[in-house]
């Protein structure tokens, strides 16, 4: 009996050596102190032995079980610092290593742009009004006084939905839904936005681009007013030193109509080869409010009067930092996205 104990002692002691995961000493301590455990059925087989030698075997048994006891409690606390320490250790952080940057993004340079002159006139008293980039063809064509025949509204230079949705063509209909909206009100309002035309792809032309409209409508608006306007929003955004200059033109919507040139911003006036010598860049299309928009927008022109004006954003931001191909606004390649800062 006595072997027997010493045998399994040794037995455990060497499991318990070489165990490696906290699992096998659970295990272990099942095998040889649990319910079913080697101990257990030793004890009970104590009845067989002489009644003197019963305490003796009895005290080593208990003996033998406490000992194993106490080495499975420190085998199981050793192990289980060994897997924290190797866990630590592949969970490792290396603080010296240098930070990895986040590639931060730039703003766009018509979104640059649009800032600039969204800041301009919002100083000026104006505000910003939005409309849907896809609109009926009462609010971009007839609304503005287009004559049904007007070569816009054919299929060649509209995309349209069906006959009477269209993707706007120009962002002129915000004026009409404005007008709409706000009479018998007085109008000031800038509207920004996309804007599309069946065009082939190529250096100056693509199938969206955007335009900057605005829109004045109030009692005894004089021309003078919106040629003032224009001439500060011209400075403030080429630089002090320009001028403008108005040309006569046609718009159905606006009457009289004018282009407006800005004294170029290169040489200045003098000419060079981006003004093509003529001192001059066209930067917008402007005029009085047409009587029949004002009616159509809910207006008596008799007592109302008005300004408007277009201009195209990919132009102007062309001129400022002097690209040469609209595309480059559209292909998102951030060796040219990442020059604006
Ligand atoms: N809608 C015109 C275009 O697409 C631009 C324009 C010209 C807008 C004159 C205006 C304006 O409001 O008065 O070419």
């Amino acid at each position: 009996m006595q072997d027997q104990i010493n045998s399994i002692k040794e037995k455990v002691a060497t499991l318990i050596k070489n165990a490696v995961h906290s699992k096998e000493l659970e295990e272990i301590r099942i095998n040889f102190l649990g319910k079913k455990g080697e101990f257990t059925t030793l004890l009970k087989s104590l009845g067989s032995i002489s009644a003197e030698m019963r305490p003796k075997i009895g005290a080593m048994v208990n003996e033998a079980k406490a000992k194993i006891e106490k080495d499975l409690e420190k085998a199981v606390a050793d192990l289980k610092r060994k897997e924290l320490d190797l866990q630590f250790e592949k969970e490792k952080i290396d603080v010296t290593l240098p930070g990895r940057k986040p590639q931060i993004g730039t703003a766009h340079p018509l979104t640059i742009i649009q800032n600039e002159i969204e800041d301009i006139f919002l100083g000026l008293g104006f505000s910003i009004e939005e409309g849907p980039e896809i609109d009926t063809d009462f609010n971009t064509f007839q609304a503005l006084n287009f004559q049904d025949d007007h070569p816009a509204r054919d299929a060649q230079d509209t995309l349209y939905v069906n006959k009477d949705i269209l993707f706007r063509t120009h962002t002129s209909p915000v004026q009409a839904r404005t007008m709409q909206k706000m009479h018998p009100e007085p109008v000031r309002i800038i509207c920004p936005g996309r804007v599309f035309r069946r065009d082939a792809i190529d250096p100056t032309h693509s199938p969206q681009f955007h335009q900057i409209e605005g829109l004045l409508v109030d009692r005894d608006v004089k021309f003078s007013d919106l040629m003032g306007i224009l001439e500060i929003f011209a400075k403030k955004l080429f630089g002090n030193d320009r001028k403008i200059r108005l040309r006569p033109s046609f718009f159905p919507f606006t009457e009289p109509s004018a282009e407006v040139d800005v004294s170029c911003i290169f040489c200045n006036g003098k000419g060079c080869s981006f003004c093509k010598g003529s001192g001059w860049l066209e930067v917008l299309g402007s005029g009085a409010v047409h009587p029949n928009v004002l009616r159509m927008g809910g207006y008596d022109p008799e007592e109302f009067t008005g300004y408007a004006f277009g201009m195209g954003l990919e132009r102007i931001t062309e001129l400022i930092y002097q690209i040469n191909d609209i595309r480059y606004f559209f292909e998102n390649d951030v060796r040219f996205l990442k020059q604006f800062k």
